[in-house]
């Protein structure tokens, strides 16, 4: 039988993590040592209070059975979190917890917008950004991103028709792909126009907890009147090292977290009580740990970026996030090709730019995770190989 598949599936492309992963294993084969920096998981594991906690979960039965919802004792974690953290207040009708913000951003334009709706995303942006308002049919509208604006969008540049057509916006500092950080200022003006043109703000603040030169990552939520008009999603995964269990919240304005979870209740039975209570203790737990880690993000980034430096590659240290926004260095100017040669070359692998939107083209991004002393084995690896000319 010859199948047809929806249009809208068809237009999904593996792309260029298929191609990468296949020169990963020629190189494997080939007995070359392979430095991987495409892929964005912790090399971290999670606090041991964290695994006890789950560990225990596992042993009692009734944890195995439908969760149906966020128990008590998550929503009240996750209200003293975000109070202690962040200095915003929730009510429990303001939070839900979701399979990771990843299937979040694939689900919430279903609350949101019908199809032909305009959702404004950024360029280069997280490319679920924009597939999930896609997968229910609307209309993206992308706002770009500039080196020269720290990466932050200029309100001016949005079109005033497509700002009054837009149902919704992400926006999403630190922020992956770029690597740079928003300021008070920024968050102000964003609500301003969210107002101003009656559109939801959703804020995915996924690496809150990983901000560098000893700044503090912030809560969109935590900027007056930032409730009125979105929603925030915080993700456990980068800053407890649980990738893999897949929770995040979706907390903030309570009439879109109604509507959101009356979508989402008839998708799933609710977040398994083992990651609940995993969560909890991630929530309410020590959190020095989480700072550490951010300290020695930083020092990998250091190591990363001042070592390309020194070697000729004009790298800027990541302001935050586990990353780094290198442009292409000398004469390169397609990243898909300078990936696959740095590949052959130097058997480093970074994800190209281009993955990110039009805009990412002429950089590459690279993840910070491995320690210090394999970062610098991965330096000399491009010096020696002499790809930088
Ligand atoms: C910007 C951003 N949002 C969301 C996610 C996914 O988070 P989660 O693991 O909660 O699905 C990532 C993961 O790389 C990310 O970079």
């Amino acid at each position: 039988m010859e199948f047809e598949f929806s249009k809208r599936s068809e237009k999904i492309q593996e792309g260029i993590f298929a191609a990468l992963d296949h020169k990963k294993t020629e190189l494997l084969a080939a007995g070359r040592k392979v430095y991987n920096f495409s892929v964005g998981t912790p090399d971290f594991s999670p606090q041991p209070h964290i695994m006890k906690a789950m560990a225990e979960a596992a042993m009692d039965p009734e944890n195995y059975k439908y969760a149906l919802t966020d128990r008590e004792e998550l929503l009240s974690a996750m209200q003293g979190f975000y109070q202690k953290r962040f200095g915003v207040e929730l009510e429990q009708d303001e939070i839900m917890s979701l399979y990771g913000s990843q299937e979040g951003m694939a689900h919430i334009a279903i609350a949101l917008c019908d199809p032909g709706d305009v959702v404004l995303v950024p360029n280069p942006g997280y490319p679920v950004f924009s597939l999930g308002p896609e997968l229910v049919g609307a209309e993206i509208e992308t706002y770009p991103l500039y080196a020269e604006n720290n990466f932050l969008p200029d309100f001016e540049d949005i079109p005033e028709e497509t700002a009054r057509k837009a149902r919704f916006m992400i926006v999403s500092y630190p922020a992956n792909p770029v690597c740079s950080v928003a300021d008070d200022a920024f968050y102000e003006r964003l609500t301003a126009f969210a107002r101003k043109y009656q559109i939801i703000v959703l804020h995915d603040n996924a690496y809150s907890d990983i901000v560098y030169g000893g700044k503090e990552g912030k809560s969109f939520l935590s900027y007056p009147g930032a409730k009125e008009v979105g929603i925030e999603f915080y993700s456990l995964s980068k800053s407890y090292n649980m990738t893999g269990l897949r929770i995040s919240f979706a907390v903030g304005n309570r009439e879109i977290i109604r509507q959101f979870r009356k979508v989402r209740s008839q998708i799933d039975y609710g977040t398994s009580l083992l990651v609940q209570k995993a969560a909890v203790a991630a929530l309410t737990g020590p959190q020095e740990a989480v700072k550490e880690q951010c300290r020695e993000y930083e020092r990998r980034n250091h190591a990363l970026c001042g070592g390309l430096r020194k070697i000729g590659w004009e790298v800027p240290d990541s302001q935050g996030t586990m990353f780094v926004w290198a442009p292409l260095p000398g004469k390169y100017k397609d990243s898909s090709r300078f990936v696959m040669e740095l590949m052959e070359k130097t058997g480093m692998i970074v994800t190209p730019g281009s993955a990110f939107g039009d805009l990412g083209e002429g950089y590459v991004r690279m993840a910070l995770v491995h320690p210090v002393p394999v970062i610098e084995e991965a330096v000399e690896a491009v010096r020696q190989s002499g790809i930088l000319g």
